[in-house]
C-alpha cells in the first residue's frame, strides 16, 4: 500500500504500512495546517530547505517522535535531530521503506552556504519526486530518465517558486503518471488556481493531476 496524505502548504506524509515519511513539517504558524505539529506521528522526516515554511516544526517532531531526520548536514544541524541521515544533491541511500535520491532544486536556502533540495523517493513500488520548492529547470527530464516517476509533487504558487506555467512545463519533463500540486493558496503571495494547472496539464501530458485539500489523502492502489 501506499499513502498519500496533505496537511497544507508543502507538508505531507507517504505511508507503506510500515514506514510514514513526513515532509516538510511546517504546521505551527502554517494558516492551511490540517493537523497540529504536537500529534503527529511518523518514522522519518524529510526537510527540503531551511525556510521557515518548510523547516517548520521538525526539531520538535524529531525530538518527541525520534523520527529520523534526512536532510543535508545543514538541516541536520538546524533540528538538532539526535537521529539523522545527512546527504547530498546527487546522493541515494537506501532505507527500511526503499530508497532516497536527493535531487537539485533551484532556490535559495534559508541557511548561508546550503542549497535546497529536491527528493526522488522509492517507497511501496512507487517512485515519487517531490520538488520541494524550486524553479523550472532542465535537468528534471534527467529525473525523468533515471526511472519511471510515478507521482511529482509540484509547486505551483508562483512568487516563490514555479508557477502554474513552469509546473505544467515541469509535468512535461518528469512525464509522471499523477502530480499534486503543492505550496499555493497558503497566503495571497501565492495565490493559484490548481483547476488552471490540472486543465493545463492535463491537455500537454498524459499525467493526471489531483487536487487534494490538506487532510485530505490519496491512495495510490485505488488509482
Ligand atoms: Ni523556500
Ligand atoms: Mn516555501
Amino acid at each position: 500500500m501506499l499513502l498519500f496524505t496533505y496537511y497544507g502548504h508543502s507538508a505531507f506524509a507517504l505511508n507503506d504500512g510500515h514506514s510514514k515519511l513526513l515532509f516538510d513539517p511546517f504546521f505551527t504558524g502554517n494558516p492551511s495546517a490540517a493537523t497540529a505539529a504536537e500529534v503527529i506521528t511518523c518514522n522519518y522526516i524529510l526537510v527540503s530547505h531551511g525556510h521557515a515554511d518548510h523547516l517548520g516544526d521538525a526539531a520538535e517532531i524529531a525530538a518527541r517522535t525520534g523520527a529520523t531526520v534526512i536532510g543535508t548536514p545543514e538541516i541536520l544541524e538546524a533540528c538538532h535531530a539526535a537521529h539523522g541521515h545527512g546527504m547530498n544533491i546527487g546522493g541515494r541511500a537506501k532505507f527500511a521503506f526503499g530508497s532516497v535520491y536527493m535531487a537539485p532544486a533551484l532556490h535559495s536556502s534559508g541557511t548561508p552556504g546550503l542549497l535546497a533540495c529536491g527528493f526522488l523517493v522509492e517507497i511501496g513500488g512507487k517512485n515519487i519526486y517531490y520538488a520541494g520548492d524550486t524553479a523550472l529547470f532542465s535537468d528534471m527530464k534527467l529525473l525523468a530518465e533515471r526511472c519511471r516517476i510515478d507521482c511529482a509533487v509540484l509547486p505551483i504558487g508562483d512568487n516563490y517558486t514555479m508557477g502554474i506555467e513552469d509546473a505544467a512545463k515541469a509535468a512535461e519533463l518528469l512525464q509522471p503518471e499523477h502530480i499534486i500540486p503543492v505550496h499555493y493558496n497558503t497566503w495571497p503571495v501565492i495565490e493559484a488556481d490548481p483547476e488552471k494547472f490540472k486543465t493545463i496539464t492535463e491537455e500537454n501530458t498524459s499525467a493526471r493531476v489531483h487536487i487534494l485539500q490538506p487532510g485530505e489523502a490519496l491512495d495510490f492502489d485505488a488509482l
